[in-house]
């Protein structure tokens, strides 16, 4: 019995999924929209689970994007629709968003204006409401921040509309009210990377985030020219303690922080880890902090090495620290799963040159850095990996480097 071949989860054409959803709104609320826009999901090359201490990370913009198409009001209510969700549409006035309200997808839409406004934004895009109709193609669930690709579009048209110039700085700025809005209206105590990465990428390249001041480093990311390609394996694996675990990592690198007397890890210097961890050795839950910090210290250390590698043309030589920044992210972080493990393990056995777990963990995708002419076996490897232990059909796609958040019509 011959087993299907991997699934491949492909990127819509812009122009032909902004127009048809520009069609579509008209038939939803009876006029025109303003205008379409778009944002793309992410996939973080390296740089995990330090972006809420100040860490670098190196996020690229997948060519999977959400749409929004959007028309401003002027009455203060946010009507919104998506065409993945059938249950109809959800209308909120924004005098009711807040911390934890709305609940569920809306709140990634609602959440932005309001966020906007209390970062000091003004204009009546943000106060007068709009309806919007969603069309995601983030694969959802997936580990590749489909709800940052939501806020983001949903910014992108916001700023767009208050004449917010769309340079890096405006940007940042909209990035930074989308993860408030994550953060206080959706409840999820995320980090900033994936907002960052869905606004401020470019075509063809990562962006080098440094959380501790904001700041992005444009970094060229030719895969392709050297003969490679990012494949990305969404496990689908569920991660339903998910979210009290990110919490729980958070709290413990904050204390850490705290009993070492700095701001937070990215002020420990590679070079006085030992002294750090001996330190922290001596408390009562010490042997999980050290483990905590030893994962934050040292892949901040690989993030760098891997932009060096990267800013001098030598994308092959980047797969031992993918290697061992997984290695870390399961041993010392305890973010990894079975799926996770499994898919690393199997990329790395059909030749991968580095592979390791991306984004929050639990769950969720890989990244395989592989020869470009064997991702059909590697993905097709563990696909049979997952099939042999009765494992769901994992779901592939490769990361081509694409543009940020953007208007498409
Ligand atoms: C999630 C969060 C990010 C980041 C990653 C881990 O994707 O949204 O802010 O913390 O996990 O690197």
């Amino acid at each position: 019995m011959s087993t299907p071949g991997p699934e491949f989860f492909h990127a819509t054409d812009r122009a032909q999924t902004a127009r048809p959803l520009a069609q579509e709104f008209r038939t939803a609320y009876g006029t025109d929209p303003e205008g379409v826009w778009s944002a793309p999901g992410r996939v973080n090359l390296i740089g995990e689970h330090v972006d809420y201490t100040g860490g670098l990370c190196l996020p690229l913009a997948l060519p999977h994007r959400t749409f929004v198409a959007l028309r401003p009001r002027t009455d203060g209510v946010v009507r919104v629709r998506s065409l993945q969700e059938p249950s109809g549409v959800v209308e909120v006035p924004l005098a009711e968003v807040g911390a934890g309200s709305p609940q569920g997808w809306a709140a990634y839409v609602a959440g932005v204006p309001w966020a906007l406004l209390q970062n000091g934004f003004e204009g009546l895009a943000l106060t007068g409401g709009f309806d919007a109709l969603v069309d995601g193609h983030v694969p959802y669930g997936s580990g590749l921040s489909s709800s940052a690709a939501l806020e983001c579009a949903v910014a992108v048209a916001l700023g767009e509309l208050v004449e917010l110039p769309l340079d890096d700085t405006g940007r940042a700025g909209l990035a930074s009210a989308c993860q408030l809005a994550e953060n206080v209206v959706a409840g999820a105590n995320t980090g900033g990377m994936d907002q960052a990465a869905s606004l401020r990428c470019h075509e063809g390249g990562a962006i080098l985030l440094d959380t501790d001041d904001d700041s992005v480093t444009q970094v060229a990311l030719d895969l392709a020219g050297a003969g490679l390609a990012l494949l990305v394996v969404d496990t689908r694996a569920e991660h339903s303690h998910a979210g009290g675990e990110y919490g729980k990592r958070r709290a413990d690198v904050e204390r850490a922080a705290e009993l070492l007397g700095v701001a937070n890890l990215r002020a420990v210097d590679p070079a006085a880890l030992d002294a750090a961890l001996e330190r922290l050795g001596t408390e009562p839950d010490g042997e999980v902090l050290v483990r905590r910090v030893r994962h934050a210290v040292t892949e901040i250390d690989r993030v760098r090495r891997t932009a060096d590698l990267l800013q001098t043309g030598r994308a092959d030589e980047v797969g031992p620290l993918l290697d061992a920044s997984h290695d870390s992210l399961r041993d010392d972080y305890e973010v990894s799963c079975r799926e996770l493990d499994l898919t690393v393990d199997t990329a790395r056995a059909h030749g991968a040159l580095g592979a390791r777990m991306t984004g929050g963990g639990f769950g969720g995708s890989a990244i395989a850095l592989v020869a470009a002419e064997r991702v059909e076996e590697v993905a097709g490897a563990v696909a049979a990996a997952f099939a042999e232990q009765g494992l769901a059909a994992p779901r592939f796609l490769t990361a081509l480097p694409s543009e940020g958040a953007a208007r498409d019509l």
